[in-house]
């Protein structure tokens, strides 16, 4: 498989504190790449400095061979790297309905295809349309990030990238959350997925990077990760 996502070397952080050393993650196309590690391991930090929301110190992120670090993150993101951030990637004032005319309106394309993209997004996910006019602030955890989700998707990514969607949600949730990823890898979405929830990570990912203070710790197949001491060392009660 070809490389979709590379960071080669990647080196960032904030104000003059360096969080990032050298960090280099291949992620293949059509690959579901996790990136765990405990609280404080730069995985967040990680996801910023893919979609440009920080500034790449040294090193290159790589879309489809392309160098795409050092450039806008408007441009990052026509180029197809989408970041669904960590908490609710929602308005809350504004409606279900609202909420996905705006994702729509940073989509190529007239108003009609901008409308097909919203009548897809309720197609795949159907308790937002039950719940168009709503509020986006009182929906359920859960259906706030569907929604997020929803309007990530519907800048059609080439590479989705996923912060801790399962934070804060009940565990039945955050199974049918994952079921619905799990149908964007059979799609052949290429993923970077940041988790918590060890379990879902490690059924889907295709690729796990265990991160530890900047640097990738361990990286390997989930099956070898699950059998490494590493995993158990550098975690501290998670389940
Ligand atoms: N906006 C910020 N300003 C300064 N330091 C930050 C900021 N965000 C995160 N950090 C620091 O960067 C390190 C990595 O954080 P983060 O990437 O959020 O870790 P993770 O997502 O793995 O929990 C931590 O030491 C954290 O305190
Ligand atoms: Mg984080």
């Amino acid at each position: 498989m070809p490389l979709r996502l590379e960071l080669d070397r990647v080196t960032a952080g904030y104000g003059k504190v360096e969080i990032l050393h050298d960090l280099s993650i291949s992620v293949p196309a059509g690959a579901v790449v996790a990136l765990l590690g405990p609280n404080g391991a730069g995985k967040t930090t990680t996801l910023r400095a893919i979609s440009g929301t920080l500034p790449v110190w040294r090193g290159r992120v790589r879309l489809d061979g392309e160098r795409v670090n050092g450039t806008s993150t408007y441009a990052i993101a026509r180029a197809g790297v989408t970041l669904m951030p960590e908490g609710r990637g929602v308005f809350p004032s504004l409606s279900v309905r609202e909420n996905l005319a705006i994702a729509a309106r940073a989509t190529p394309g007239d108003s009609d295809q901008r409308a097909g993209r919203i009548d897809f997004a309720l197609t795949q996910f159907p308790r937002l349309k039950e719940r168009f006019q709503q509020q986006a602030g009182t929906l359920s955890g859960g259906e706030q990030q569907m929604l997020a989700l929803s309007r990530a998707l519907m800048a059609e990514p080439k590479v989705l990238l996923l912060d801790e969607i399962s934070m804060g949600l009940a565990p039945r949730i955050v199974e049918q959350l994952f079921g619905i990823v799990a149908g964007l890898r059979a799609d052949g979405l290429t993923i970077v997925l940041v988790e918590q929830y060890l379990t879902y990570a490690l059924q889907l990912a295709d690729v796990c990077y265990l991160m530890a203070k900047g640097r990738v710790a361990f990286v390997g197949e989930p099956a070898e990760l699950a059998d490494s001491e590493v995993l158990t060392s550098s975690y501290l009660g998670v389940g």
